[in-house]
């Protein structure tokens, strides 16, 4: 066959009269006389069919002979035809089998459990096809955004020897007989290399030893982190702002195809501009306290109370000034009510789950390393961040977004682990 191939989201748009296309066999069918063949590619999906008599005996036997996930190339003619799930469908002439799958393990109504365990080829279908490249296009959407903000993109060690957030989520390495951490975040390394580039971002794995199993944590995922020099709490939100509705926007105009699949309107996604609603953690519990659940005062927000807060806006939702003490150990007192934070989370509408933490940097090194103790950290490991004080010591800001919790959000996804290609989570390592 001539090697001249067309995608198949091309032949919607192109309606030639004729095309070749390459891909593998989605569904297939066979009755007396048609054999009913949906092809797929990268691009999309499209019926096939080949009738007796109209083709070759060869070719009408090939067809028959196809397999679920059979690699082919296909050369017919396009035709219009209601009947096909696109509108449009191609009259087989030639069909050459590139490899004839073996029985595909994949059928009908397979368990969640099950799915994972053959997760390398589940990634084929339909569903999963689209978010990835949803999640293509965030990756693409964030780095034009921190471009666009004149930010240098920069990268700090996996392998690292102390922490940084909650102590107990930290993977051990065997490191040549030492014991190292994976990172959690790239915060401290980058409040170092802020001192040279001033705008920074990094997009990068962290790894969580998390205890909870919950719909919203992975064990292995990518963050997007962002540190700013000469920066404040309203400054470090203006830039957050700006990146949740950079994504949104994107992704709303520049994959429409993908979200209709998904069941999700762009057009809630278009809504998602700056300013986002901003309250304080002490008038979330007010808010709570009204919707009946009440929050002691001190206490961290968890899941089912963020969901009940979200569920009052249709934008992401700021909540600033969280307790001190629940904190991670870099994040300042507020000098007006020193029981909290200069910090914030993100919550998301719809779905209610935090989405970016962020915060302003201590500055003072007696109060850090007060903290640090407080949570039962070797100071020695942060002994190089403490340098980053010591020298020409500057206010700074920023943040870290779970990339794979942005794209549950877009996505409308139940579970984040369909959100990343090899979920890693406390059950969940293989393939
Ligand atoms: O709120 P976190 O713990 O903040 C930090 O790590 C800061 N050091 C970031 C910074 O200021 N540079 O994590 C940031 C975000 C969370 O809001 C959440 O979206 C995501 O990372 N995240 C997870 N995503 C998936 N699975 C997990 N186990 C996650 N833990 C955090
Ligand atoms: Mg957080």
């Amino acid at each position: 066959m001539k090697e001249d191939f067309m995608k198949i989201g091309e032949i919607f748009e192109k309606k030639p009269m004729k095309a070749r296309i390459r891909g593998w066999v989605y569904r297939h069918r066979v009755s007396k006389d048609v054999v009913f063949a949906v092809i797929r590619d990268s691009s999309g999906i499209i019926q096939c069919t080949f009738k007796k008599g109209e083709v070759s005996d060869k070719v009408f036997e090939r067809a028959e002979s196809l397999t679920i996930e059979s690699s082919v190339k296909i050369m017919g003619e396009v035709k219009q035809d209601k009947r096909a799930p696109e509108g449009f469908e191609v009259r087989g002439k030639d069909l050459e089998i590139v490899h004839l799958a073996e029985m595909f393990p994949i059928g009908r109504d397979l368990s969640e459990e099950f799915l994972l365990d053959v997760r390398h080829l589940w990634i084929r279908s339909q569903k999963l096809t689209q978010v990835l490249k949803v999640r293509s296009k965030v990756f693409e959407a964030i780095h034009e955004y921190f471009h666009k903000e004149g930010f240098y993109e920069t990268h700090s060690p996996i392998l690292i020897p102390g922490g940084a957030e909650d102590g107990p989520t930290l993977f051990e390495v065997d490191y040549y007989g030492k014991k190292l951490h994976l990172a959690q975040t790239w915060q401290l390394y980058a409040e170092a290399v802020m001192f040279s580039l001033e705008k920074i971002y990094t997009i990068t794995p962290a790894f969580r030893a998390e205890k909870s199993r919950t719909s919203r944590h992975l064990t292995e995922y990518w963050t997007a982190e962002a540190e700013v020099t000469w920066c404040d709490l309203d400054c470090i939100i203006k830039i957050t702002e700006g990146l949740i509705s950079h994504i949104c926007q994107k992704v709303a105009k520049e994959c429409k195809k993908e979200l209709k699949i998904l069941s999700r309107d762009p057009k809630d996604l278009m809504k998602v501009k700056p300013p986002f609603p901003r309250i304080t953690y002490t008038k979330a519990l007010d808010i709570l306290k009204k919707d009946g659940m009440k929050v002691e005062w001190g206490k961290d927000l968890r899941t089912l109370e963020e969901r009940k807060l979200a569920s009052h806006y249709d934008k992401p939702l700021v909540v600033t000034h969280y307790p001190k003490d629940v904190m991670a150990f870099y994040k300042p007192k507020d000098p007006k009510d020193p029981r909290t934070a200069r910090c914030y989370d993100v919550i998301c509408p719809g779905l209610g789950i935090e989405i970016i933490g962020g915060s302003e940097r201590d500055l003072d090194i007696e109060e850090l390393k007060k903290s640090l103790k407080s949570k039962g950290e070797d100071i020695k490991d942060y002994e190089f961040f403490m340098d980053t004080r010591r020298y020409g010591s500057v206010p700074h800001a920023g943040f870290g977004m779970g990339i794979a919790r942005v794209i549950q959000w877009i996505c409308k996804l139940d579970h984040i682990r369909d959100a990343i290609p090899f979920p890693r989570t406390a059950k969940r390592y293989k393939p």
